[in-house]
């Protein structure tokens, strides 16, 4: 199994509120992305965790946009007065993420009546899991779009692999639940662990971790990903939010 391809046609306005200065484009199957390039500050690694959490977490039922790699000629952007835009297209020819854009959703702010408790507490666990600090009350990354709730950026979790060196330390990685936005189910998080670790199979890990392009990831990391991300699952006790059962 792939992502699906597409070929950006038109670069049509950056989105300035994404530390990574994302822009939205037209792809040739006529639909509108979010494009996040290879060739911002995190460079790669932040598109293969995009891939791997947002996969994740769409296979344990949550709602993500979906994902597909984008081909970028960076002579799309030439009209487009801003050099460090140029610069960024420029860095970023080949291979791109391009996540469906939602027209006129929303952030969430607490306001709009979702999720439900349960969700909250599956959100917080994945996080944890995934050891996602960008899901804090100052940036939730979680838009409102029909009602419902909708995950992006994913592209900071996993950050052990930032530092392979140090990356065992990620097992038993603690995880500071009092900043997400959801803290307040911590306490439901312990209920849920048995269900959530056991859908988590080696082979779902394995299909994520397969999306990866490998244009974005050295030999060998797959097998890296895939050890990092069994062991932290084997061994909950220092990272669960609300306690261990
Ligand atoms: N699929 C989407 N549909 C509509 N708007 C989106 C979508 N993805 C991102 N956005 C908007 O663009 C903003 C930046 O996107 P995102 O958070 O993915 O970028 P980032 O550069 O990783 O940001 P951050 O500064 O949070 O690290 C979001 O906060 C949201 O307002
Ligand atoms: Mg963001």
């Amino acid at each position: 199994m792939s992502l699906p391809i597409v070929t950006a046609t038109r670069y049509v306005l950056p989105l300035r509120e994404g530390g990574s200065l994302p822009g939205v484009v037209e792809g040739n199957d006529l639909g509108t992305y979010v494009l996040k390039f290879h060739g911002a500050g995190q460079g790669p690694k932040a598109l293969v965790a995009e891939v791997i959490v947002g996969e994740l977490f769409r296979r344990l039922g949550l709602r993500v946009p979906e994902l597909k790699l984008c081909e970028l000629d960076p002579a799309i952007g030439k009209s487009e007065p801003d050099e460090e835009i140029q610069e960024l297209l420029v860095r970023s020819a080949g291979l791109n993420l391009a996540v469906d854009f939602l027209p006129g959703s929303f952030g969430y702010d607490g306001s709009s009546g979702v999720p439900d408790n349960a969700t909250r507490a599956k959100i917080l666990w994945l996080d944890a899991f995934v050891a996602n600090v960008d899901r804090s009350w100052r940036n939730t990354n979680l838009l409102v779009w029909h009602k419902e709730l909708w995950l992006i950026d994913h592209g900071a979790a996993l950050y052990f692999h930032h530092s392979w060196m140090s990356a065992e330390k990620f097992t038993g990685l603690k995880y500071d639940a009092s900043d997400h936005v959801f803290s307040t189910v911590a306490r439901a998080v312990p209920g849920i662990d048995a269900e959530l670790a056991a859908a988590i199979t080696p082979d779902l890990l394995t299909e994520v971790i397969g999306l990866i392009p490998d244009e974005w990831i050295a030999d060998g990391d797959r097998e890296r990903y895939l050890g990092h991300l069994t062991a932290r699952l084997a061994d909950r006790t220092a990272w669960l939010p609300g306690g261990a059962r």
